[in-house]
Order: C-alpha cells, then structure tokens, then sequence
C-alpha cells in the first residue's frame, strides 16, 4: 500500500500492488474502486499492461470513460432516467444522450467510479469498502458495498461486489476496465478475437435502451458462438451496429444465473495473450470502445483512439427497472447483492 495522491479536497488516496507467483501484477486504487493496470505476459513471457489507464492520480480524476472503473449503483442505462418501485416514482440524472436521446448512464454524475473507497490488503486480496447513502445520485436506500479484488496463482483475477441496504432499491454493480491485449493501446482492438457464450442479445432503440425483445444472434453479426475477428464485421450493415457504431450490446448469457458460468473469451494472436470472463450474471455487455476519440490521454501519452480498448461487463440487463420481463435489479432489506467476476489470463 502506497499513498497515490490527494483529493482536491485534501483527502488521501492509497493504491495497492497485488502479484502472484507466475509475475502477474495488478494494481487498485481506492479511488472507483479502480483497476489502474494489469500486467500479464504474452507467449514469451513477456509482461505487458493490457489495461487503458493514466499515469496518475489526476488523469483517473477526468476519467469520463469509465476506464478500469467500479460501476454503480446501475451500471449501463436506465431509460429517461427514472424508474417507479413500490409504486413510487424515481429519477435520476440524464448524463447520457446516445442518438440524443437522454438516458442515467453509470450511476450518474457522481458514480461509484468517483467515490473513494476505504481499502484494506490481505495478502492476495484487496478489500473496498464504501457506504452510499440514501439519495445518493436520486436512489433509495443507504446501501453498504463491498468490492473485492483477488489475484490467484491460477493467473485469474477476481472482482467481486456485495451489498445490503436499509430500504427496497435497485442495484447494478459492473466492472468496466478496457482491455487491449496486445499491451499496446496505440493499437486497436479489431484484430482480437471474441467468443461469446451466448444465443441472444437484447437490440436497443436509437437511445441504446433494450427494446425488451430477445433476438437470436444465429445469423447475424452478433454471432460469437464461434471464435470471431472483431474487426470482421463490426462495421457491418445491420441495424444494431449502425444504431450503436460497432458492438455494444447486451448478449444473455447461456446456463442459469447465480451459478459462476463462462461468458466470454477473447485473444490477441499476436502476443498469444487471452483472456476468459466468467460470472454469475444473467448478462455480458460488449463494447468495443465506440466512443473513445482519441481526446483523453492515457498511459505513457498514448491518446486513445476509437477501438483501442474493448470492455467485457458482466451484468444484469440495462433498463432492468423499467423491464417487467427482465430478471429483477430490486435489492431489499435483508437480501444480499453478490456479483462474482472472473478474468483469467493466458498465452498461447
Ligand atoms: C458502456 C456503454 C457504452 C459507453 C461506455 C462508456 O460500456 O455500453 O455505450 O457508454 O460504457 O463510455
């Protein structure tokens, strides 16, 4: 544990190293609850960081990307930024206009990604802690967080989110780092190869929100059941792509949720790098840095361009509140929220 910086008001900011035995090395900050950077080694064993990031404190100050970011309280979008639970009505800052439309994107204007956090190491593991309190950001109920970041000797890192609150809420905690695996950012993400286990992916209106139809991804170009080049047709004509500007969508993922299950797995074949995503979630969203424009300057003053970097967010489905159909995003008193995360890394 080191000190990182300091709020601009004053308050102290620490990052912490974890490491495991195979040279793996991955550093959290407890500003977002943040994944500053992940080293992992290529064919050859060479290490590279294969996150976007900054080189300090004040570049994750002006992340407006939600780079390597602990997302909440509801992660992805809300439509019109407002949901009624038990019958009452709530809204929610509109900071996002996909298609100009305006929509709550990511918990808001001061999102979890914002927040600091209290950390604590033990040993391989990394415990944040943060209390938000009722009407944080317009949402119900002081909810009481948990995230835990772990890295194993099975090179897998884990991100992991718990909560509890004191009144009936919503909640929709994601993990949004950027990965390019190449660990060069100055390159895009196209040549990756993606696998997604999934049949079905939810298609949005102009405003990016699920219609809350189920469409099959057989024969379209959102079909990853297979390993796909990312770039292949990305830019294909179909109408999901065009709304979104490339992949950015929800896919369901197969097998029941609640169960860790694999979601994804994607690798670069230059450095041989790969890595799995698995979770207990219902969901994965796909996005592959569409909206970067090369204006925020990242790691090393490399300025990331459109595609440099991919996220995979396990999750539940985006306007889940608004959504009778979807799988329940309500948390009430006495339930325990739990989000289980899992990257693990290789080379081949
Ligand atoms: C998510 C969304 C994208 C975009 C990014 C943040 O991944 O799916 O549409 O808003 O966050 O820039």
């Amino acid at each position: 544990m080191e000190t990182y910086g300091t709020l601009p008001d004053g308050r102290e900011v620490r990052i912490f190293t974890l490491e495991n035995r195979n040279g793996l090395r991955a550093r959290v900050t407890e500003y977002g609850a943040i994944l500053v950077s992940l080293e992992a080694p290529d064919r050859d064993g060479k290490l590279a960081d294969v996150t976007l990031g900054y080189d300090s404190l004040a570049g994750w100050l002006t992340n407006n990307s939600y780079l390597g970011a602990t997302v909440g309280r509801f992660g992805n979008r809300i439509r019109d930024g407002k949901f009624t639970l038990d019958g009452k009505e709530y809204s929610l800052a509109k900071n996002n206009t996909p298609g100009g439309i305006p929509c709550h994107l990511h918990g808001g204007i001061v999102g979890f990604d914002k927040v600091l956090w209290k950390g604590e190491q033990d040993g391989n593991k990394v415990v944040f802690t943060y209390v938000s309190p009722a009407g944080e950001e317009g949402y119900p109920g002081t909810l009481t967080t948990r995230v835990t970041y772990t890295l194993t000797d099975d090179n897998e890192l884990k991100w992991e989110a718990e909560a509890t609150t004191d009144a009936p809420t919503i909640l929709n905690m994601v993990h949004h780092t950027y990965w390019n695996l190449s660990g060069d950012p100055s390159t895009t993400i196209l040549n990756h190869v993606m696998e997604i286990e999934s049949d079905a992916y939810l298609p949005t209106d102009a405003g990016l929100i699920p219609t809350g139809e189920l469409a099959p991804v057989a024969g379209t170009p959102l079909d990853f059941t297979t390993p796909t080049v990312i770039g292949d047709r990305i830019d294909a004509d179909f109408e999901a792509l065009t709304l979104a500007g490339g992949y950015d969508h929800c896919w369901v993922v197969r097998r029941e949720n609640g169960t860790v299950r694999p979601a994804a797995r994607v690798s670069d074949p230059v450095s041989g790098r790969f890595m799995e995503v698995s979770s207990d979630q219902p969901a994965i969203q796909f996005y592959a840095g569409n909206f970067l424009d090369g204006t925020a300057e990242g790691r090393n003053g490399v300025r990331y361009a459109r595609r440099s970097g991919l996220c995979l967010e396990t999750e539940n489905f985006p306007d889940a509140p608004n959504q009778p159909s979807f799988p329940s995003s309500v948390l009430r008193p006495g339930e325990t929220y739990r989000h289980v995360m899992i990257h693990r890394f290789g080379a081949e």
